[in-house]
């Protein structure tokens, strides 16, 4: 079977980065699966869709023409990498990512990405949900001032404005959400190492992935 490293936690611990750079030295491939949620609430806002008809956000996300290229992020065809990173998409997946159904509907379209010669996959439910049978789960957590200060810095190298104490209520907003939900709420796998990148730089945070994987 295709190994599968899974990297689990809450808004802006640093998965994504992290998992890039795992990837890139593993020579694997990866799954952003936060930007499945993303897109799909994008789509739902652009499409005009009733955000709280779960059905029909479901289907939104069944019928999504998305691709990942390198950096570009697709949406029938058009680049919305930048856009499905602003707070009011994040906001608004968050929202969503609690219906069942949509969870369902977007359950196979992120295990195809279990391809040769291996997955580094990234969101809240990989190690319990999508990929239970990984065979290295990681939860990755920070303090949320940390989180916040680096979601800020993220933002604002983009372009967009970003206010700390802002964003700090949205992230604490969110990870009563993310934790609380009904449906695949954040909890670490049982079998998952949380690494705490509080106090890690990048690459001491990758060097410890990578550690756990070869140990
Ligand atoms: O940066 P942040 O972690 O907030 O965003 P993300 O990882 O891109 O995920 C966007 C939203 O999708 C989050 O608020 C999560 O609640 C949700 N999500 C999820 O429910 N399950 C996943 N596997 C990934 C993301």
């Amino acid at each position: 079977v295709v190994p599968v490293i899974t990297i689990d936690g809450p808004t802006a611990s640093g998965k994504g980065t992290i998992a890039h750079r795992v990837a890139q030295q593993l020579g694997w491939h990866t799954l952003d699966s936060g930007a499945l949620y993303r897109l799909t609430a994008l789509a739902v806002q652009q499409q005009g869709v009733d955000a709280f008809d779960e059905l029909a956000v479901a289907q939104v996300a069944l019928r999504l023409d998305v691709g990942f290229q390198g950096e570009q992020v697709l949406l029938s065809g058009q680049d919305v990498a930048a856009l499905i990173r602003q707070e009011s998409v994040g906001n608004l997946a968050s929202k969503v990512a609690a219906y069942a159904p949509l969870r369902q509907a977007l359950l196979e379209r992120q295990r195809a990405f279990r391809v040769a010669p291996g997955l580094v996959a990234d969101g809240r439910d990989m190690g319990t949900v999508v990929f239970p049978d990984a065979p290295l789960k990681v939860f990755l957590v920070a303090d949320v001032q940390a989180r916040a200060e680096r979601r800020c810095k993220q933002l604002k190298e983009k372009g967009f404005s970003a206010n700390l104490t802002g964003l700090l209520e949205d992230m604490r907003a969110r990870d009563e959400r993310d934790r609380n939900r009904a449906n695949a709420p954040l909890v670490a796998a049982h079998d998952a190492k949380t690494v705490d990148s509080s106090c890690l730089s990048i690459d001491e945070t990758v060097k410890q992935v990578l550690d756990l994987w070869s140990e």
